[in-house]
């Protein structure tokens, strides 16, 4: 009787819960309105079949309780019962999928006059490109990728030259047109996921998956990475913003091309354009997915103030953090190991030069006064 009251309870509570409840989805900011539509229908099915299988527990809890004299009838078999029940659960598990089967075949299919752009994800961070005029992505293959190049686009390939690459983690995009969008992978699985549009789709090494949406709201929304892909994972996040559209033709032009990455200025030593080199290089290395340069904690000790600092190793000694050791240390990342931070720095090939830039720009955050 005790457990009757307690499911009924339960039913209760947790249907009042649901109309109250704070966590909810984030509006709506793209066309995916079927998105909604189909986690809608999955609520009300699961919903209504968890309230009446709960009461009807708690009934037959109830009615059948233990009383004196009475003794329970054996029936094996109901076959009218059972085809009810088999035809009931078939037509609500085929409501359960259909839609999304029919929601995801549009997902999946986008319009001939989409704006292409390409993700590209890499531990612990994202990179955007945009076809140039001729509207067409260069090639790209894994053994282009290099210090100058980090998507790997094939630097002989005609139509790549004027792709538009995006610096940083954050991407802008047009209001209200549509968005074909080509995820890659340099390393593990990932998934390009903004909550905003309903909108996500797991990266796979060596292949190109792709979605398309359409943002309907203008705003900054948050671009998160939802597969586990090692200790940097939950730091896996980017921007998209959406804005007007000549707002969007304005900054697209301000991009580099890709033509023009390729040959980096030349900057003097000790210059502020050398250690500005080493900012464009910790990005395309993807050193700032780990290394904030603002004091915030990452998976990595952040470079505000480590220049001119005394840290501690894990073997028990000190180390003063100068150019010596921040040379050897990204020559060399697995020899020592800083206090509290995992093991878990890359090896990149850089050249003298590249690190040299990379320590400038790691010094000039250092401690004020070195
Ligand atoms: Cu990339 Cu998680």
């Amino acid at each position: 009787m005790a457990i009757a009251v307690a499911l009924v309870l339960i039913v209760l509570g947790s249907v009042v819960f649901h109309w109250i409840t704070p966590w909810w989805i984030t509006p709506l900011a793209s066309n995916w309105q079927a998105m909604d539509d189909t986690l809608t229908i999955t609520v009300v099915i699961t919903g209504l079949f968890f309230v009446l299988i709960n009461l009807f527990i708690a009934y037959t809890l109830w009615r059948y309780r233990h009383r004196p004299g009475s003794r329970a009838a054996y029936e094996p078999e109901n076959h009218r019962l059972e085809r009810w029940l088999i035809g009931i659960t078939s037509v609500g598990i085929i409501a359960l999928l259909a839609p999304g089967l029919w929601v995801y075949a549009d997902y999946v299919r986008p319009p001939g006059d989409a704006l292409v752009l390409e993700v590209v994800g890499q531990q612990w961070q994202w990179r955007y490109r945009f076809p140039g005029a001729d509207g067409q992505l260069g090639g790209s293959d894994a053994r282009f990728v290099g210090g100058a190049n980090p998507l790997g686009i094939d630097p002989d390939d005609p139509a790549g030259q004027d792709d538009v690459l995006v610096e940083g983690n954050e991407v802008r995009l047009p209001l209200n047109r549509p968005v074909k969008v080509l995820l890659r992978s340099h390393d593990a699985l990932h998934d390009f996921f903004v909550p905003q549009f309903r909108a996500r789709m797991n990266i796979v090494p060596g292949m190109v998956s792709s979605f398309w949406f359409t943002p309907t709201r203008t705003g900054r929304f948050e671009a998160m990475c939802a597969q586990l892909c090692g200790v940097g994972h939950p730091d896996m996040r980017g921007h998209v913003v959406v804005v007007e559209a000549p707002a969007f033709s304005a900054w697209l032009q301000d991009q580099p091309r890709f033509v023009q990455t390729l040959a980096p200025p030349v900057a003097a030593e000790g210059s502020d354009a050398f250690a500005e080199r080493g900012r464009v290089l910790a990005q395309n290395k993807g050193c700032v997915a780990c290394h904030s340069v603002d004091g915030s904690p990452g998976v990595g000790p952040t470079w505000k103030g480590l220049f001119g600092k005394t840290e501690s190793l894990d073997d028990g000694t000190t180390a003063l953090v100068d150019e010596a050791f921040l040379r050897d240390f990204i020559r060399n990342p697995q020899a020592r190991s800083i206090k509290g931070y995992p093991p878990v720095m890359p090896r990149i090939e850089l050249s003298d030069e590249e690190v040299d830039a990379l320590v400038a720009h790691i010094r000039s955050h250092g401690k004020p006064g070195q």
